[in-house]
């Protein structure tokens, strides 16, 4: 079916300058330099995010507004101006300092959505340690993985979950301290021996504190992200991202002061922290946070209760919304809603299309990833949509689709999606994996691994991804971590691990199996396996199916052929199958 073009939706001209109205003379004439004099920077002369967001809006003499609307997942509400996040993520670089975190130093966070994470997060920044958030669904191991290759000295945990992980603890030699945030007292016993506590560290602490000189190109946060091979990568970003932040938040995101914005993305993800905090406070707009997880009826709730004007969320979560039916939107008073976006995964355009006719405006879908640090292809507020396409490059980036060898192909052929390598929220390395940062490079380009094409307007439209790395609901999963976590089982001998299409997560996880003699292929053990997994990963990353097989098939070195088992899953031919080992 083809799906016409949705002219320009209801929306401000008055982005930023450029405005994007002329998107062609916008990119012609752009110079991020002159975008740098939007940044304050510091005192002393350096670039610190946590200034950028938080204290610069008090100095600005905006302190008084709202910053955080929370909402509790047991129906809490609490308030926070500039002011308060200011005074808080002081207190919180006053007991880092404390505990002797230097500027360079890892700091992670394993915590749910609450407050507390947020003020951690830019206390973190503002003594100029590397602030490392991790997803609150993890299981022991990918939190073992991301401690250790970080070399993090201080995790900042829930009591929850600190006994989820406990098991892992002793096997970290770098961590020195773990601090305990007991939130509103929701546990009764929340400390285990040599625990700092949060809530008494903060009450003798103080609000001032003179953040770290730290320079643009100073490290400020990571975020591991998985590959076809070997563990996840901790993708490291330098302060100067958030210039970036702040441009797409007003070019893709149409942020203004009297906005309520919401982006339901986890803190633990690239999304939660460039487009949950960066984007919205940089621009100093007032964000809801929102505990809890998704359901139609409360999403909808949240919308109508703060008046959320601009909503930023992800493909699985629309679909979510379509099944749960056309008719639950109007039940509520959605008509604060000026602007909405998706992204981190395809947005196909009948989910586009949908919002344009339930809703009363289309989502904007954008492109980018983790080691992009920043939306890079948008559909823009200003400009018509192609339901179905990612959008336009932002002024000051150069994507491209490129052939094997680099080199840009025609409009219209597909190809590799690149980028010219130089945007300010561009990756800086894989934490101690040089090698594998240079091996993102070629010919000139950053290839993202991903697969896409470019109209001949310069749209861009993705085909899928060039590698064996699964999206699930919009998280990247990489085969080998799962395989991994299979073959620990004490039935499975061997394990291949694919990304099967799904109409609502985009791709599940699916498992091939081969048992050990002795074992029965039965339900029962089926069922096991995967809640093994699911305990040790999360269960976003557990397979959704496992299918036994009698053996896997392999290269003559003994590599399980996942692209084959992917073939005969969706029905393909099976291409060159010349390498598979003979039986
Ligand atoms: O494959 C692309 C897909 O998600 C990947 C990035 O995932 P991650 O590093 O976790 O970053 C999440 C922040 C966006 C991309 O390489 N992806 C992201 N956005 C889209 C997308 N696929 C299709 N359309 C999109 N708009």
């Amino acid at each position: 079916m083809e799906y016409p073009i949705i002219s320009k939706p209801n929306s401000y001209d008055d982005v930023l300058e450029p405005n994007l109205t002329n998107y062609e003379k916008s990119v012609q004439d752009f110079d991020w330099q002159e975008m740098r004099n939007r940044l304050n920077g510091l005192p002393s002369g350096g670039l610190n995010l946590a200034h950028e967001a938080i204290d610069r809006h008090v100095d600005l003499g905006n302190g008084s507004k709202v910053a955080m609307y929370w909402e509790g997942s047991n129906g809490e509400e609490e308030t926070y101006t500039f002011n308060d996040m200011k005074a808080q993520s002081n207190k919180f670089a006053n007991v880092l300092s404390k505990l002797g975190i230097q500027k360079g130093d890892r700091a992670f966070i394993f915590m749910g959505r609450v407050p507390e994470l947020y003020f951690a997060f830019f206390g973190i920044l503002k003594v100029g340690a590397i602030a490392g958030p991790l997803f609150s669904a993890f299981g022991p191991d990918p939190v073992k993985d991301r401690l250790l290759d970080s070399g993090a000295k201080v995790l900042l945990i829930t009591p929850d979950l600190r006994n989820k992980i406990s098991n892992i603890l002793p096997d970290l030699p770098d961590l020195e301290h773990i601090v305990v945030i007991n939130k509103n007292n929701r546990h009764e016993n929340p400390l285990q021996d040599g625990d700092v506590s949060y809530e008494a560290e903060m009450e003798s602490a103080s609000a001032d504190f003179e953040t770290v000189n730290t320079q643009e190109e100073d490290y400020s946060i990571m975020h591991y992200t998985s590959g076809t091979t070997g563990k996840p990568k901790g993708a490291v970003h330098a302060h100067i991202a958030a210039l970036q932040h702040m441009a797409t938040g007003k070019w893709a995101l149409d942020l203004h002061d009297e906005d309520i914005y919401w982006c339901t993305a986890d803190p633990g993800w690239v999304t939660g922290t460039s487009y949950g905090m960066s984007a919205p406070w940089t621009n100093g707009v007032t964000q809801v946070i929102y505990e809890g997880g998704f359901r139609a009826s409360d999403w909808y709730q949240i919308i109508q209760k703060y008046k959320v004007s601009v909503w930023y969320t992800a493909p699985t979560a629309i679909r979510m919304l379509m099944k749960a039916g056309d008719q639950i939107p109007g039940r509520y008073d959605l008509s604060s809603l000026r602007h909405m976006c998706s992204v981190g995964e395809p947005l196909n355009p009948e989910a586009v299309v949908w919002g344009q006719n339930v809703i009363g405006m289309p989502f904007h879908d954008n492109w980018w990833q983790t080691e992009t640090g920043a939306i890079l292809i948008a559909n823009y507020p200003v400009q018509d949509i192609r339901p179905g396409s990612m959008g336009r490059p932002i002024p000051g980036v150069k994507t491209a689709i490129v052939d094997d060898e680099g080199t840009e192909v025609e409009p219209g052929t597909e190809g590799d999606l690149a980028v010219k390598p130089g945007w300010p929220s561009m990756f800086r390395t894989y934490w101690k994996n040089q090698e594998m940062y240079d091996s993102k490079f070629k010919n000139g380009w950053y290839l993202t691994g991903d697969r896409a094409r470019m109209d001949s307007d310069g749209y861009f439209w993705f085909v899928g991804r060039a590698d064996d790395v699964i999206n699930t609901a919009g998280h990247l999963v990489g085969p080998f971590e799962v395989e991994s976590a299979l073959i620990e089982h004490p039935a499975v001998a061997e394990a291949g691990v694919i990304g099967k299409p799904d109409p609502v997560a985009f791709e599940i996880v699916k498992a091939f199996v081969s048992l050990h003699d002795g074992f029965e292929r039965t339900d029962k053990l089926r069922n096991e396996i995967m809640g093994f997994v699911r305990s040790k990963l999360a269960a976003g990353v557990a397979p959704r199916e496992i299918e036994f097989l009698d053996s896997l098939p392999k290269t003559r070195s003994g590599k399980i052929m996942r692209r084959l088992l992917k073939a005969r899953e969706l029905g393909l031919p099976e291409g060159d199958t010349s390498t598979l080992e003979e039986d």
